[in-house]
């Protein structure tokens, strides 16, 4: 048994940032940023709108495409960093929104790479006959966490949600997941205090903004993702010729340029977004599925590879026959 993917949507806030809005904000050019990041515009949530929120219209569109109702759903999981609330997590309050009651719940925090994670915990789930219809999230608002006064932080990162439905099917749909982690990369990007750390614990100069050390994350992230990839890879016994679709986490455009050209993947095989809302980290990756599966480029059929990476530092690849 394996699980497939039946659907999947995707949701934006309204509000638009573009580079040309940045300008006027910090000390930045719409140059410099398409330069160093492909970055062109970014969504930010309005006043009020929360990550839940975002979740909700993905996931009706996800189960609207998958053609079952909230209903059917039976298993529930959000990967975010930047949930409404400590509790209940944002799995409780999607479930409640959707209006359906007792099945699992939950929300998975492992920054950027929050979606693969989930993603593979569903697989497990859905293939093992645990779950029959399962709605997993990547959903974010990453605006609320930045400092919009630093320059090298505001102009990455935007808002976002993208949903799939996994259902149970006797055809190879998810092939395989493989996660990493390593600790040891903690400061090169986090946020400085939660519930059990307190702002006053915080270091001297962080306050209440993601931190991020962009050069070095830059580096360890181009390696890491070229092991990933390659373990997914061997893992099915698969060349990248095989692969149709590369679907990376979209945080920066040379970090996916290096990655495609290490796998020796022609752009035009990889799907790009995120010159239409940077790094919305857990969202990015089923954000772009839903594009480019609503816009005709994957087919049924298909072999995709995911790719995220994000803080902790955490990592992840899934190979996909969509
Ligand atoms: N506009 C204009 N100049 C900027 C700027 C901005 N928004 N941000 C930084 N700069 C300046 C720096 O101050 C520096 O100036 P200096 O040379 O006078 O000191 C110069 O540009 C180069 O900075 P540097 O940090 O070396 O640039 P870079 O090429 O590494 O690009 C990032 C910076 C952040 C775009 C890049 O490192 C990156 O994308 N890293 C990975 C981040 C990421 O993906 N994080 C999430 C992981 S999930």
């Amino acid at each position: 048994m394996y699980s497939r993917i039946a659907g999947t949507g995707r949701c934006l806030p309204e509000r638009v940032l573009t580079n040309h809005d940045l300008e006027r904000m910090v000390a930045t050019s719409d140059e410099w940023i398409r330069e160093r990041t492909g970055i062109e515009r970014r969504h930010i949530a309005a006043p009020g709108e929360t990550t839940a929120d975002l979740a909700e219209k993905a996931a009706r569109r996800a189960l609207e495409a998958a053609g079952v109702t909230a209903a059917d759903v039976d298993f529930l999981v959000v990967g975010t960093t930047t949930p409404d609330v400590v509790f209940p997590n944002v799995g409780c309050l999607l479930q409640d929104r959707l209006g359906i009651h007792g099945c699992a719940a939950f929300s998975i925090e492992a920054a950027c790479s929050s979606f693969v994670y989930a993603l593979s915990v569903a697989d497990r789930f859905v293939a093992a006959g645990q779950a029959r219809c399962a709605l997993v999230i990547g959903a974010e608002t990453l605006s609320r966490i930045v400092d919009w006064t630093d320059r090298t932080t505001c102009v990455l990162f935007g808002d976002g949600a993208g949903a799939v439905v996994l259902q149970p099917s006797a055809e190879p749909g998810i092939l395989s997941c493989h996660l990493g982690a390593d600790g040891r990369y903690k400061d090169l990007l986090y946020f400085p205090y939660g519930v059990s750390r307190r702002p006053e614990d915080a270091g001297h100069g962080e306050g209440a903004f993601l931190q991020m050390k962009g050069n070095e994350v830059f580096k360890v992230a181009v390696k890491t993702l070229e092991g990933i990839v390659q373990e997914a890879l061997d893992a099915n016994r698969l060349d990248c010729s095989a692969v149709d679709w590369l679907i990376p986490h979209q945080a920066n455009l040379r970090i996916i340029q290096a990655t495609a050209k290490r796998l020796g993947m022609p752009m035009e095989r990889v799907v790009l977004t995120l010159q239409d809302h940077g790094n919305t980290s857990a969202a990015s990756v089923p954000m772009a599925l839903d594009v480019a599966i609503r816009d005709g480029r994957i087919r049924r059929g298909d072999l995709l590879l995911l790719e995220a990476f994000g803080g902790g530092f955490t990592w992840g690849a899934s190979l996909v026959r969509y």
